[in-house]
């Protein structure tokens, strides 16, 4: 049965071309040039979403546009709205977004870039809609979930979630805290996706200053800056026909953050230092430990961008609310590291099993991988005890304590400062924002002490 599309415009020749796009794509459509006509259609037959421009009527400021959506969201709260507006009024279909919009395009839009959005929007409420819940076993059986243990209903569900979306090409918002899992969990998602035997491009926005982000991201043509010798491709090129993962997507610096709206808004951008505009077919996944709402409130973080991003939204449980799944984990993480460092451990006891489960994990499953392994590393028994467990903690802290401060005498204050600066570094591989946060300094203060001490990231 074709899919029937509403289209709302006081355009005539805007609602006779979007009518023949659709029905090109196999939609059927009807329209509608105002608030009364629209809300009569709809009362008057069934539809599988709306498209509406939000300046429809030109003597408004787009409050009639709100008032329409509010009034279709009351009545017909399950129909998806999707949203028309200027890129100069941005900020409306924001709040848009926040009266139920499902999606909104920024004109100007090619028919291709609005039939692929409503196929999106279509597809996330049939998966939502969609309320079969499945085992573990029947996950693993529809889709490749490999590497990912645990059989936690919280865990469960966000996998059923990502089976289900992860062939649309809807952009994917995950945050949890560090270690919880944000990255393997992209990974699956291009990996169940279409695009699986496309390119996947991961770019660690924390990493990337303010100054090199479009030459990253864009590339550039040789001669755009003294040290462009040579043409380079950027991160979303690379990913073209692809998936682009956006990590730390909450340390991407504000200047930074209208660039990055812009290519997920129209899919094009041009490299640095060319005039051509280039377009790029990429799926989005972005991934951040911050709270972006938080960020917002503060003005550090556009709302506009976080609805381009989080048209779906995985939220991954810290570990210390999935401690059933910390036996899976740990016995997982056992096998894997006796196995790398050749050792005969076989097992964990029940009693440093429960003792691993009483424990916070603030570093969540990272830091249950990484203390399982030093055990591993330092043990002698077969079986790993509570008192195997403690002695590698102990370790551990006695060599933080050791290596605090150097001997009086052998370095300078400076000496100090740039090994401080290093060690945090690896510490946090190309997370400038974390690094910067951890040694008390604001990321400005952060880069001129990178340039004075000549470390290149
Ligand atoms: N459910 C899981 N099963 C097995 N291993 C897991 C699971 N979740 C996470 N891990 C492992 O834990 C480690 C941390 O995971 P990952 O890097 O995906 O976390 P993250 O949320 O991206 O962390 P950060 O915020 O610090 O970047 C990785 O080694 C990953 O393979
Ligand atoms: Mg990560």
């Amino acid at each position: 049965m074709n899919r029937t599309i509403l289209i709302v415009d006081d355009d005539a020749s805007v609602l006779a071309s979007l009518a023949l796009a659709l029905k090109q794509a196999g939609y059927a459509s009807r329209t509608a040039a105002n608030a009364q006509e629209a809300l009569q259609c709809l009362r008057r037959e069934i539809f599988d979403a709306v498209l509406q421009d939000m300046n429809f009527s030109r003597k408004t400021s787009g409050e009639e546009g709100l008032q329409l959506l509010e009034n279709i969201k009351t009545e017909f709260p399950a129909l998806p709205v999707m949203l028309i507006t200027a890129w100069g009024s941005i900020e409306l279909a924001v709040r848009g977004m926040k009266y139920g919009a499902a999606d909104f395009i920024t004109k100007p839009w090619t028919n291709e870039q609005i039939i692929r959005r409503i196929e999106t929007v279509l597809d996330i409420n049939a998966a939502k809609a969609d309320t079969t819940s499945f085992s573990r076993e029947e996950l693993d059986a529809r889709y490749n979930f490999k590497g990912i243990i645990g059989h936690d209903p919280k865990l469960m569900h966000i996998l059923d979630i990502v089976g289900r979306i992860a062939a649309t090409e809807a952009p994917v918002l995950i945050t949890g805290e560090s270690g919880t899992g944000k990255e393997l969990i992209a990974d699956a998602i291009h990996s169940n996706s279409k695009r699986r035997e496309k390119p996947s491009v991961k770019v660690n926005l924390g990493s990337i200053t303010p100054t090199l982000f479009e030459s990253e991201l864009f590339g550039h043509v040789k001669g755009a800056f003294t040290s462009a010798v040579s043409d380079r491709k950027g991160r979303f090129e690379h990913a073209d026909a692809g998936t682009i993962f956006l990590d730390e997507i909450g340390d991407l610096d504000f200047s930074c953050q209208v660039k990055l709206l812009r290519v997920l808004q129209e899919r094009t951008f041009e490299a640095v230092g060319s005039s051509m505009t280039r377009t790029v077919d990429v799926r989005v996944i972005s991934a951040t430990n911050r709270n972006l709402q938080d960020m917002i409130s503060h003005g550090r973080f556009r709302e506009d961008l976080l609805y381009r991003l989080n048209l779906i939204a995985v939220h991954l449980p810290p570990l210390r609310e999935r401690r059933d799944d910390i036996p899976l984990l740990a016995s997982h993480f056992l096998i894997a590291a006796a196995h790398q460092y050749r050792r005969e451990v076989g097992s964990i006891a029940p009693g440093a099993l429960k003792w691993l489960q009483g424990r916070n994990f603030p570093g969540n499953i990272r830091e249950l991988k990484h203390l399982i392994e030093r055990t591993v590393l330092m043990s002698t028994g077969t079986a790993l005890e509570t008192r195997d467990f403690l002695a590698a903690l102990a370790i551990e802290q006695e060599e933080s304590r050791k290596d605090m401060l150097p001997a009086v005498g052998s370095m300078t204050l400076d000496e100090v400062e740039r090994a401080m600066i290093l060690k945090t570094l690896e510490q946090f591989p190309g997370n400038v924002s974390h690094v910067a946060e951890t040694l008390g300094l604001t990321r400005q203060a952060l880069y001129r002490r990178l340039e004075k001490y000549g470390i290149v990231l």
